[in-house]
């Protein structure tokens, strides 16, 4: 049940005549906390705009795209399932967009031109930063899944300097994954479990754990964990994953996946509204006031 976040965190909205605006493009959409951040955000900030859902069937995507601009937004994020048609629609992708083949954010020009930017990779690398889990420099990471996350994850990491290793219980697509990112290595899915001891940092991309996904109860094992191993979770419902609690009874560091979305709406905010959002446990209660 999806609650207005707690009034007392910030002012009230100012949208007046002159309002920036942005918002989120979907379908569907009504799931994305979004909304309730970014407002958040504008009314913490006292900054005259509004960011709105956007639900678009795939096949209006581009007809939409063309209105908001025509309507004078200054951008918006796109999600599942249009990050691949906005690659394509952007006139100029930067190179976080390249790497991860998707965009999540689009910024109108004032010439008319659209460019694209991922910030899904980056938003991760800065959550484990925030929680002082820095990525170790030339460290290990071991991505589970091979989906669109973990391209953009993996991109991150490897800009960092970090070593990459994709598992995916569909092996064909790491390989796939593996031809667009050079220097990805790819492990057979039976073995990563034996094979952990060699990592600094693990990440779960996959849906995998997530309340309603695919199988909330999964838990791997991590007895052959080093124990300076960090264990991240994209998925932030629950908040403490499956995986994260076994993680947890290792005595092993622990991230979960709110963060991540946070962050990667940080980059996206400035290009519209001029400012440099903070992420603080003020910006994340009100984010999880919505669940
Ligand atoms: P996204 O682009 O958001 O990452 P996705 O492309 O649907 O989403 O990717 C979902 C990931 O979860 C994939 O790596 C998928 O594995 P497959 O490529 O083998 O399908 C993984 N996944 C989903 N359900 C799974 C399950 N029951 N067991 C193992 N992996 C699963």
């Amino acid at each position: 049940m999806m609650k207005t976040p707690d009034s007392a965190f910030a002012p009230p909205q100012i949208i007046t005549g002159k309002a920036r605006l942005a918002g989120v493009l979907g379908w569907p959409v009504s799931h994305s906390r979004s909304p309730a951040l970014h407002n958040y955000w504008l009314r913490r900030y006292g900054i005259d705009g509004a960011y709105v859902p956007l639900p678009v069937r795939p096949e209006q995507f581009e007809a939409a795209v063309r209105g908001l601009q025509a309507a004078g937004f200054r951008g918006a994020n796109v999600t599942i399932p249009h990050k691949e048609a906005a690659c394509a629609l952007a006139d100029r992708l930067d190179p976080s967009a390249q790497r991860a083949g998707a965009v999540n954010t689009l910024v109108f020009e004032e010439d008319g031109r659209i460019r694209g930017l991922s910030t899904d990779g980056g938003g991760f690398v800065a959550s484990l930063e925030a929680g002082g889990l820095p990525v170790p420099a030339s460290g290990r990471a071991l991505l589970l899944g091979a989906g669109g996350a973990a391209r953009s994850v993996a991109a991150a990491l490897q800009d960092r300097g970090v070593q990459v290793s994709v598992t995916n219980r569909t092996q064909a697509r790491a390989e796939s994954l593996a031809a667009v990112l050079p220097g990805l290595e790819v492990v057979p899915w039976e073995a990563w479990e034996a094979g952990l001891g060699a990592y600094d940092l693990l990440v779960n991309t996959t849906s995998l754990g997530m309340e309603g996904g695919p199988d909330p109860m999964f838990r791997p094992s991590l007895k052959a964990a080093s124990r300076a191993l960090v264990v991240a979770d994209i998925v932030y419902v629950p908040r403490l994953t499956p995986l994260l609690a076994e993680a947890e009874q290792h005595g092993l560091k622990t991230l979960g996946g709110l963060g991540m979305l946070l962050h990667q709406a940080r980059l996206g905010f400035r290009e519209w509204f001029g400012q440099d959002p903070v992420v603080d446990a003020e910006t994340e209660a009100t984010v999880r006031a919505t669940f």
